[in-house]
């Protein structure tokens, strides 16, 4: 017999799958199937003025292969189709050897603002000549980070030469911080440094704060997908295909496609982000600064005709994303969503999710090419509507498909439809 998919299983069963493909401990379990997770109490250790906790449904992605290895992905939403969409498309470009990835050294960008400089250009000079001593004011800053082999990587020195308070400089400290997100660690940094460079230029060092254009620290992934792939229902894989190479032009050529097309991108990148704990405005804010680098917003990823005549895609953007240190320690789901990923470094984590933002932008583009949006969305929107319409449990899938059928997927007529199902 067939073993049943995923998808078609009860919640307690799903759970049982994972258990047994990653080894989970009760704990672990308990935190993803949210009989237990972030109390109030912990929660207001985190930020301030807490009245209790709030919660999204938690999902695991299906078939992704990352690097020859099968890796479950959790993925937090509010969003029908995501998960699916992405667990479809992984299992397409399992066909092709899944997705290659890599991501850069963990190096994050420190800013510091110097102004009041009576001599720019000097001052330019005299911190270029003192690098050395500003590496070591900052070497050893951060003894546990050191010890996994972090710390200053180098110091860059850029002049504004245009801006509403005339010229200024601005010093960037290239930091490894490698498993952790890192916004801690380089925000000390900088302020740690702001005296010396204050004493090296006699200016004034005002902002001392990350870059989310983290650009130092890019996660790229590629995949393949065979033609005879790409085929459904009356759709031609050439159709398809091309298709979708179409639909990413759209995206290269209009910013107002762009934003579109890159958030269809960010649905499966953040979801993961947020499973981990991590800070997604910070991944959100370095995709969309990325995806403006050459001046004018563009699509984050690239669709080709592959060699072999398959379809070919891209993806690079920043992912500046930890599996030690803040949320992801604190958070029990989160610690379980990277148990789960079976990830052991920052870099491994930024390749999986930079996969499953491809296989989002894929997912998206592939029905828009042929049926559009809403046909593959209307199941799961039906529930919705249903739930939000009051259904019972025991309702909402008989309500959700009288809507379907009728398409007609309203809250008025959901109601309508509950009065005479009771
Ligand atoms: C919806 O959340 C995402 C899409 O709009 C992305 C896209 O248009 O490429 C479907």
């Amino acid at each position: 017999m067939r073993e049943p998919k995923f998808y078609d299983l009860t919640i307690a069963e799903r759970l049982d799958v994972l258990n047994r493909e990653v080894q989970l401990t009760p704990e672990e379990m308990a935190a993803l199937s949210g009989a237990a997770g972030l109390t109030p109490a912990q929660g207001s250790h985190m930020i301030e003025n807490v009245v209790g906790i709030y919660s999204l449904p938690l999902g695991v992605a299906r078939n992704f292969v990352v690097n020859g290895r099968a890796v479950p992905v959790p993925m937090v939403i509010e969003e029908p189709s995501v998960v699916a969409g992405a667990s479809f498309m992984a299992k397409l470009a399992q066909a092709g050897g899944g997705f290659i990835a890599e991501a850069d050294e963990p190096v994050m960008i420190g800013q510091m603002q110097v102004i009041a400089l009576p001599d720019v250009q000097a001052a330019r000079t005299a911190l270029e000549a003192e690098k050395e001593r500003l590496l070591q004011a900052v070497d050893g800053l951060d003894p546990l980070l050191q010890k996994y082999g972090g710390g200053p990587r180098g110091v860059e020195i850029r002049l504004i030469e245009d801006s509403s308070i005339g010229p200024f400089l601005v010093l960037h400290l290239l930091y490894d911080v490698r498993d952790a997100m890192g916004a801690n660690a380089i925000n000390t940094a900088v302020e740690k440094l702001a005296p010396l460079v204050e004493e090296i230029t006699g200016g004034k060092v005002l902002l001392r704060i990350l870059s989310n254009l983290a650009d130092r620290r890019l996660a790229r992934a590629r995949v393949t997908i065979p033609l005879e792939k790409l085929a459904f229902e009356d759709y031609s894989p050439e159709e398809v295909r091309d298709g979708i190479i179409s639909a990413w032009a759209f995206a290269a050529a209009d910013p107002y496609r762009a934003a579109t097309h890159n958030k269809g991108i960010m649905n499966g990148v953040d979801a993961v982000v947020i499973a981990t704990g991590n800070d997604w405005r910070a991944v959100e804010a370095g995709a969309h600064a990325y995806a403006a680098r050459s001046g004018r917003y563009t699509s984050l990823s690239r669709w080709y005709k592959a060699e072999n005549g398959g379809l070919a895609g891209e993806l690079e953007l920043p992912v500046a994303v930890g599996i030690v240190g803040g949320a992801t320690r604190v958070l029990p789901a989160a610690r379980a969503a990277i148990t789960l990923m079976g990830v052991k470094s920052a870099p491994e984590l930024a390749q999986v999710i930079v996969s499953v933002g491809l296989a989002q932008n894929l997912a998206a583009l592939r029905a828009l090419a042929t049926e559009g949006i809403q046909r593959g969305h209307m199941g799961l929107h039906a529930r919705q509507v249903a739930v939000a319409a009051g259904a019972r449990p025991d309702q909402v899938e008989t309500l959700a498909q009288k809507m379907t059928a009728e398409k007609n997927i309203r809250i008025d007529r959901a109601v309508e439809l509950l009065k005479e199902m009771d």
